[in-house]
């Protein structure tokens, strides 16, 4: 908080002097020769990224940084940037390093090439363009630069990348282990019976900011925040999507149980062409209902179908 503060103060003494005669305040001696405060944060030259065979640079990163990011999230990266009051989601506050978009654990930093995919990517259902346009170049130092405003960027190892097994097949039988599991876990008390947003818990959930926070609408067949293929939406479950109310179920879904469930949630994205859409349509368009994988020792790898509908799993059941 305090240091916060400090950072912040001199920040925009380093600001106004930058605009005033291009040269950075803190490396200036005030014209009473008073020595400066030492900064808290290290220099902005320590900061790199690597993406692939690109090094990104923080002291480039900073003009675009200024051109292109500033007025959202700010002259400190705090998210306060002078369009914030009028963007809903609010803009990312890059002082708390918490992310949404990571292939590293719950609670731990993303890794450079998450932070670029996600600003190459764009964030859909919010203010947060992509920026496919500037230069990889561009990209990366820009990612370089997002870290100055954190800490935990020296304190902290990004996580490493959970590990994604390999796709196992879409047929009815995964669908329905996906849709048991969907009720188990109780994902539809978020994101609604049929995935529509709407689920018991739907209207009271804020985020890491006290702001209210929509689950994703599985129905609208959107872009996600997190990328579009299979293997992300894996990602967005296991690792969670921090800052918001969606938890990490790395500890409570097994890697093949995964697929099960990304097969299942393709299906609540109704219009959406998919492979699990097809699957389901040549099904007759119902999905078997199974018992929920509460994993008694002798359980059959494939269970039988049972005889019922499928039915929306309101109630909890
Ligand atoms: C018009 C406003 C706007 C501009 C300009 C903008 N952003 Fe964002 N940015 C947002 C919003 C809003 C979010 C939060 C989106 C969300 O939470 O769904 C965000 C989120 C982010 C995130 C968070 C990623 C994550 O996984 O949580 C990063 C990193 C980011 N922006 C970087 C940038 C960079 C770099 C630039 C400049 C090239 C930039 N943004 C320009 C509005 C903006
Ligand atoms: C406590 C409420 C809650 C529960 C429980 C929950 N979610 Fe979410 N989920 C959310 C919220 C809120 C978001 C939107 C995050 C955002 O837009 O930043 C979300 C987003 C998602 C996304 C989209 C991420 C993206 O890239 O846009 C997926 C996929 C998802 N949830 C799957 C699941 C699955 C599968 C389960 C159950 C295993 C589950 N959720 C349980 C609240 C929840």
């Amino acid at each position: 908080m305090t240091m916060n503060a400090i950072t912040k103060s001199l920040l925009s003494m380093s600001f106004s002097f930058a605009i005033a005669v291009a040269v950075p305040a803190l490396a200036q001696e005030p014209p009473g020769g008073m020595p400066q405060p030492v900064p808290q944060t290290p220099p902005t030259h320590d900061f790199v990224s690597h993406i692939g065979s690109v090094t990104g640079h923080a002291d480039k990163g900073k003009e675009d940084y200024r051109r292109w990011c500033i007025g959202c999230h700010g002259p400190y990266g705090d998210g306060n940037g002078e369009n914030a009051p009028w963007i809903e989601p609010k803009p990312r506050d890059f002082t708390a390093a918490t992310f949404k978009c990571r292939s590293t654990p719950t609670g731990m930093l993303p890794t450079d090439e998450d932070l670029y995919n996600s600003i190459t990517r764009g964030f859909n259902t919010s203010n947060m363009p992509q920026w496919r346009p500037l230069t990889p170049q561009t990209r990366a130092d820009l990612i370089a630069y997002v870290k100055t405003f954190s800490p935990r960027w020296k304190t902290e190892k990004p996580g490493d990348a959970i590990k994604i097994t390999p796709e196992t097949p879409v047929n009815i039988e995964s669908i329905a282990r996906g849709n048991a599991l969907f009720v188990k876990l109780e994902c539809w008390k978020c994101h609604g019976p049929l995935g529509r947003g709407d689920g018991p818990s739907a209207a009271t959930l804020t985020d890491s900011k006290d702001m209210p926070i929509k689950p994703y609408n599985f129905s609208t067949g959107g872009r996600l925040k997190c990328g579009e293929t299979n293997a992300d939406i894996y990602r967005d479950f296991m690792t969670g999507v921090d800052g918001t109310p969606m938890p990490s179920f790395a500890d409570n879904i097994k890697p093949d149980e995964a697929w099960d469930l990304v097969h299942f949630l393709r299906t609540l994205q109704t219009t959406r062409p998919s492979k699990e859409n097809e699957v389901l349509k040549a099904a007759g368009g119902k999905i078997p209902v199974i018992a929920p994988p509460a994993a008694p020792p002798a359980q059959e790898s494939t269970p039988a179908p049972q005889q019922e509908e499928n039915k929306p799993p309101s109630g909890g059941k």
